[in-house]
């Protein structure tokens, strides 16, 4: 192999694959709330040459020689972390939102200690106390949840919860709520029992920066988050908090538990962080908002249920009972129409986990092609329509092509993909996957 070998010389089969999958993306409505599609800039300096550079250590106190443009461009995404979400320190190192959720437990807690989360299914993260995670396995866990009446988090319970168990740490935050959180009344919570409050924005962070969502930085202790979400960057994590912190994060990444900062991510992240500061970002986050509750509300008036009754963030969960079908059987039926979400459990689910009663989906993405409350009504029917004909495949195969068409009318990386594709894709993709 030669330095200057493009990877479709190269790597046919690879090169190949990835047309593929940019086909998939320019072609399924994607409605996972966790994803989004980043700008041709992002993915610049996500493969550019920094994914060379070992930079272990902190910006001008490194371990390795030849890092002084990786500490510019470290300090750059730290800088633009602070003013999007009005931080006192920033470390941009964490590889991930559950990385970045490890390094904090390991900051403040030892294995045994109480802490506080929300329960997975009722929406709350894998990393927040989970028995099959670290943060279940090496300590004691108290989890909260929702209200059955209206699937709120209670204060009540919260508070009741916190000062019989006495938690050492609070985690605010969820994969599944689509409500505001009060992170004032987690501040208070915490405050009650001498607790560090640790606020989880991976989902909310585009929305929080953009002024659109409540900003949990004025109150925690520490925030962390996911930059890949509403964020809409490359695939990574961020830590923030009060100053008095920063010490004791910044060790626990490195050395405590990563090695190498992934320089490329870092730079990736910096540019994201840049659009996210522009005006036009705060139109973006707004969108998300105004899609999902259009999307909640057409649902909704065609008979299906949402958790809470509505949105006010960028996600929704259906509870897919009154179409007497299982999150499982449902999100599959979406699938089969190039709707891409998930299977979720509802809040006092009657299923298991891996049959569930819910789906859950999102609007980052379809609003980032630019799509907007008509698209939506589009998108409700077509949803509505799959579950009624979710054992119709000629029914099915229409409503693909339905999909498809919209997305047409919203092109995303279309200029990524090779000619030929394009002309394969748009004849052979409706209906290949049938
Ligand atoms: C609330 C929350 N925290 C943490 C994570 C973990 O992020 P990652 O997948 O980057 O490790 C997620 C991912 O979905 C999340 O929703």
């Amino acid at each position: 192999m030669v330095a200057t070998d493009s990877l479709k010389d190269f790597d046919p089969d690879l090169y190949a694959l990835i047309q593929s999958e940019t086909s998939r993306q320019e072609h399924e409505l994607e409605m996972i709330p966790s994803e989004n599609f980043v700008s041709e800039a992002v993915l610049e300096a996500c493969g550019s040459v920094l994914t060379n550079k070992y930079a272990e250590g902190r910006p001008r106190k490194r371990y390795y020689g030849g890092c002084e443009f990786c500490d510019d461009v470290e300090e750059l995404a730290e800088k633009r972390a602070k003013e999007l979400f009005g931080a006192e320190f920033v470390n941009a190192q964490a590889h991930s939102g559950a990385t970045a959720n490890q390094a904090v437990f390991e900051t403040f807690l030892s294995p045994g200690d109480t802490v506080m989360g929300m329960k997975l299914d009722h929406g709350g993260h894998l990393t927040h106390g989970h028995k099959v995670n670290f943060s279940g396995k090496h300590y004691n866990v108290v989890a909260y949840g929702v209200n059955d009446s209206d699937h709120l988090i209670s204060e009540d319970e919260v508070m009741s919860l916190a000062k019989e168990h006495q938690p050492r740490m609070i985690i605010a935050g969820a994969s599944a709520y689509s409500r505001r959180i009060d992170f004032e009344m987690f501040k208070r919570a915490a405050d009650e029992v001498g607790a560090v409050l640790l606020c989880d924005i991976a989902h909310y962070a585009g929305l929080v920066a953009a002024g659109e969502y409540p900003s949990p930085v004025p109150h925690a202790d520490i925030v962390t988050t996911t930059t890949h979400k509403t964020l809409r960057g490359p695939r990574s994590g961020l830590i923030m908090g009060k100053a008095e912190h920063a010490k004791g994060i910044h060790k626990s990444v490195f050395p405590g538990l990563q090695g190498g900062p992934h320089m490329h991510t870092i730079a990736a992240k910096a540019v994201a962080f840049k659009e996210a500061l522009a005006p036009e970002f705060k139109t973006y986050a707004k969108n998300v908002i105004a899609n999902a509750r259009v999307l909640a509300k057409e649902l909704m008036d065609k008979g299906l249920n949402i958790v809470s009754n509505g949105t006010d963030s960028h996600l929704l969960v259906i509870d897919v009972r009154p179409a007497k079908l299982t999150g499982k059987v449902a999100s599959a039926c979406l699938e089969k129409v190039n709707i891409t979400g998930n299977m979720n459990t509802i809040p006092f689910d009657p299923e298991p986990p891996m049959v569930c009663s819910g789906v859950r989906l999102g609007t980052p993405a379809l609003t980032t092609r630019g799509m907007g409350a008509e698209e939506m009504k589009t998108v409700a029917k077509i949803i509505v329509s799959a579950l009624e004909n979710h054992n119709d495949d000629d029914a099915l195969k229409k409503l693909k092509e339905e999909s498809i068409e919209l997305c047409k009318s919203f092109p995303l990386y279309r200029h990524r993909l090779e000619k030929s594709s394009v002309d394969k894709e748009s004849n052979g993709y409706a209906v290949s996957a049938m």
